[in-house]
């Protein structure tokens, strides 16, 4: 599915995000930065492990909840990783919609600042965070959209859902979001 924003493209697919082709890719990361399952786990055994050590020397403390730090993409196709970390759902009431958004915005200003014109994005907390996949969908691609719409970049935003029902929940908030 292709959505065109003006001079932006915001794009889903189905795939690994480690085999993407673009500037940066976004993990789901934890706040200890320490790696883990998921995506997580997939780009740093794809990626190798020059990444952890990157990141255990630039950010001891790791990276606060609904923020997200940088680093170079070790054997990914991707220039940088930026390494978002996501809300544990714990019911919705405790700030996870607004930190959720705030860590894909950290990304997209990431992107903006190191000059990346094409960005992925995995589901971020829609997995062992446990947050509801509709309402992961719906807050990512809106909260992708505005920043879109008032910035005009990234140029393209590629979305890399990993199976058909994650696809299919972010093409209905896509639905949703966009006007017809
Ligand atoms: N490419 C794209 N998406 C993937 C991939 C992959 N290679 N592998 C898994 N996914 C998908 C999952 O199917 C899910 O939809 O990424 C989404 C996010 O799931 P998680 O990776 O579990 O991320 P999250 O819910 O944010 O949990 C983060 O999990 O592994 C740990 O260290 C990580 O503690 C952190 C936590």
């Amino acid at each position: 599915m292709i959505v065109k924003l003006g001079p932006c493209r915001l794009e889903l697919v189905q795939g690994d995000i480690t085999q993407q082709h673009v500037d940066a890719i976004v993990n789901a990361a934890n706040s200890r930065l320490a790696g883990g399952g998921g995506v997580d786990g997939a780009i740093h055994q794809a990626g190798g492990p020059e990444i952890l050590r990157e990141t255990a020397a630039k950010y001891p403390e790791g990276c606060a909840t609904g923020n997200a730090v940088v680093s170079t993409a070790g054997n990914l196709p991707a220039r940088f990783i930026f390494h978002a970390v996501g809300p544990i759902w714990k019911g919705g009431r405790q700030g996870e919609p607004e930190q959720l958004a705030s860590a894909c915005r950290a990304c997209l200003f990431h992107a903006i600042e190191h000059h990346c014109d094409s960005i992925a994005f995995p589901a971020i907390s829609a997995g062992a965070y446990g947050y509801p996949l509709d309402l992961a969908a719906n807050n990512l691609i809106k909260t992708t959209m505005d920043f879109v719409r008032w910035h005009q970049k990234p140029a393209l935003v590629r979305f890399v859902l990993f199976d058909q029902g994650t696809w299919g929940a972010f093409a209905r908030a896509v639905e949703e979001v966009v006007p017809r």
